[in-house]
């Protein structure tokens, strides 16, 4: 059977979609579907290519029993070409990811998804909020939602 390949994106590809990445890894091993997946992250933005998530992030998510090791990237054409989903942060992601895709006018089927459709406890987040320029407890808040959204999102194609 053909693996589900996930990409998830944010502006930096250093907090918030790195830390997606490494909680849907943690989830679906958990559950034992680790071979039915492959599962990436990338950044909108250039500046943190080739870096590690921020410590910040990193240090709140290990917190949590999470390991991100993901190195930072930059989405690029073949993404929409690879990936059958596409999962976005905040509305500023997703409207660069679309026009990215219809400027390059690939020939992807991937879906491009906003994270917080699959929020169950987050509803009154329209937005997974950027943490990069706030205080410790934003990465804390970003994980409460990711952790929350992620499980949302793999009840949503799994019927695990
Ligand atoms: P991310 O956070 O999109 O969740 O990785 C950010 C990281 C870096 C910047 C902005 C947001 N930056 O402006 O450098």
């Amino acid at each position: 059977m053909a693996r589900i390949k996930v990409l998830f994106v944010c502006l930096g590809n250093i907090c918030r979609s790195p830390a997606a990445e490494a909680i849907f890894l943690k989830l679906i091993s958990k559950r034992g579907l680790q071979d039915e997946f492959i599962v990436d992250s990338a950044g909108t933005g250039s500046w943190h290519v080739g870096k590690k998530a921020d410590q910040r992030m990193r240090i709140a998510a290990k917190h949590r029993g999470i390991n991100i090791e993901s190195i930072a990237r930059q989405i690029n054409k073949k993404d929409f070409e690879e990936f059958d989903f596409i999962i976005t942060m905040d509305n500023s992601n997703f409207n660069n990811v679309s026009s990215l895709r219809n400027r390059e006018s690939s020939k992807g089927n991937s879906k491009i998804i906003k994270m917080q459709s699959f929020t169950s406890r987050f509803k009154f987040h329209k937005e997974v909020p950027d943490p990069y320029f706030g205080g410790e407890d934003g990465f804390d808040n970003v994980l409460d939602i990711l952790e929350d959204s992620v499980e949302g999102f793999l009840k949503s194609i799994h019927s695990v």
